[in-house]
């Protein structure tokens, strides 16, 4: 097992990509605190997925955009933990579609408050409960590339947590720990099924590898992302996304 009595923070955990995470950490050996913002029956039930693979599970609810529901989170887990090897930034909203002359500002910064900010607070309190040799690892997406029209909120703060991603990779280095990036493409869960339904099932004959990702595809990416498998690793932005960005 890749992460064998090692600990771990996904931020987003009740659902989809974050529990995708958070269930191959366990799989490969990690304790695993579970953040989520809404729904606590599914983060219980990941947390009881966790357990059954023999591994502990702790649930904490805060709002990633909420300072001191944050900082009471990662006192009260790194506590339970013992501190963290991998901090996940992984909880993350969606943009209406709207031009950016029609984004209201309110809704403007409520997005970039958690796809962004929400990155920010991770990182700024999960970092100083990182262990030796612990590591962050970021789930922003192929939109910071993409920019494309009718979702600038979104897109902006998810080029935002890349650059924090290398800014952060710099001033950790000397201290040996490591600071990554996952730019997903599409994967089917209830933000990208939203999309998908949205936009038609066309948009699957633009990935190359011919097929919407699963939960499981980012999720693989992020154990060996935190895994000693990539001790030399740092300040990167691996795209999973089926080949779209070539
Ligand atoms: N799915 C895709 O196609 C895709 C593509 C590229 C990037 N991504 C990124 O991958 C990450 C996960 O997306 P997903 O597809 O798994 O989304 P999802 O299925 O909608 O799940 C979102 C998760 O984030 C949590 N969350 C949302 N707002 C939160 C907040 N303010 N505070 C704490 N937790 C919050 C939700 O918890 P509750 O349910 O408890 O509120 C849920 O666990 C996001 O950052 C997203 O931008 C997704």
């Amino acid at each position: 097992m890749k992460l064998s009595g090692r600990t771990a923070i996904v931020t987003g955990a009740s659902r989809g990509i974050g529990r995708g995470i958070a269930l191959a950490f366990a799989r490969e050996g990690a304790d695993v605190a579970i953040n989520y913002r809404r729904d606590e029956a599914a983060a219980q039930a990941t947390a009881e997925e966790i357990r059954a693979l023999g591994r502990r599970a702790e649930v904490h609810r805060a709002d990633v955009a909420d300072p001191a529901a944050m900082a009471t989170m990662f006192e009260a887990a790194a506590s339970a933990l013992g501190g963290f090897d991998v901090v996940v930034a992984n909880s993350g909203v969606a943009s209406r579609t709207a031009t950016v002359v029609d984004t209201e500002y309110d809704y403007w910064k409520r997005v970039v408050d958690v796809d962004l900010n929400g990155v920010f607070l991770t990182c700024k309190l999960g970092v100083p409960h990182l262990r030796e040799r612990g590591n962050v690892i970021v789930i922003s997406s192929i939109g910071a590339d993409l920019c494309a029209p009718f979702g600038a909120p979104y897109y902006v703060a998810k080029a935002g947590a890349n650059a924090l991603v290398k800014v952060l990779a710099k001033e950790l280095a000397a201290a040996k720990k490591r600071v990554n990036c996952i730019a997903p493409g599409m994967i089917a869960t209830d933000m990208g099924n939203k999309l998908v339904a949205a936009l038609g099932q066309g948009i699957v004959s633009t990935i190359p590898l011919g097929r919407i990702g699963q939960p499981e595809d980012v999720a693989a990416a992020a154990v060996f992302l935190a895994s000693d498998d990539a001790s030399w690793i740092t300040g990167k932005i691996l795209r999973v996304d089926g080949g779209v960005f070539m």
